[in-house]
């Protein structure tokens, strides 16, 4: 007999960048006609305001307060939802390198991950979320029905991301690209709070060897088996 779920059942997807974590969430979402959570763009924009308002990153009051009051709102977009921000469309500075690295100084700050907490639970709706960060599994939805983590090299995380980003049109440089990413695994890893690290129970990817296909299927085998879909 199987037990009835008494919460909609969500997906949570954690890792380091470049694993394919959010192409995996988009598909799986679409795939199960599910609400999708990409939590990274929530620091993203957070890191993106200090900026902008030349608030320090380490003034916890005024970053918390900036996490709070977010006037953000997703619009449907070709491939992923575009962002706005207070009616300003971002998404393209939301994903640029240097918004990545202000997203990791932010998120090491208790009192933003303390503001953001209760927004993210808040998409957890029916049918089902697939919700895509680092600590999905950990700390904002610890009873998810399926905790995938992916991971791969740095170096072949560098490769993806500099493909992807010179498709959209941007310049980039590979070497610079690593070190980037070598230097935001060590801040998100080592971090007090919530660190990038798999959940106990999470099934665990590596997708140096698996194309995107194959760990879709994968995890829609394992969403079968454990009765979400
Ligand atoms: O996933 P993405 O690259 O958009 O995330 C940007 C940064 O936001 C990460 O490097 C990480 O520091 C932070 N983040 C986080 N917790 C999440 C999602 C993102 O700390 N759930």
């Amino acid at each position: 007999m199987t037990i009835p779920y008494t919460q909609p059942p969500v997906i949570a997807v954690d890792g380091p960048s470049g694993t394919g974590k959010g192409t995996l969430s988009l598909k799986l979402a679409a795939r199960l006609g599910w609400h999708f959570l990409d939590s990274g763009v929530l620091y993203r924009l957070v890191g993106m305001l200090a900026d902008r308002q030349a608030v320090a990153l380490d003034d916890a009051p005024s970053l918390a307060r900036l996490a709070a009051q977010l006037p953000l709102e997703f619009r449907p977009g070709r491939e992923a939802p575009e962002i706005y921000l207070a009616g300003e469309c971002v998404t393209s500075e939301v994903r640029l390198e240097s918004t990545g690295a202000l997203a990791s100084w932010v998120a090491a700050c208790p009192e933003v991950r303390g503001a953001l907490l209760q927004r993210q639970r808040e998409l957890r709706r029916a049918p089902g979320l697939v919700a895509d960060g680092r600590d999905m599994g950990t700390v904002v939805f610890p009873d998810a029905q399926l905790k995938i983590f992916l991971t791969a090299s740095p170096e072949i995380r560098a490769e993806r991301r500099y493909k992807q980003l010179k498709g959209k049109g941007f310049d980039v440089n590979l070497a610079r690209l690593l070190e980037d990413i070598r230097e935001r695994d060590e801040r998100d890893s080592k971090r007090a709070i919530a660190p990038l690290q798999p959940a106990l129970d999470a099934e665990i990817l590596d997708t140096n060897l698996l194309g995107i296909a194959e760990v879709e299927d994968r995890v829609m085998r394992l969403a079968y088996s454990r009765g979400l879909v």
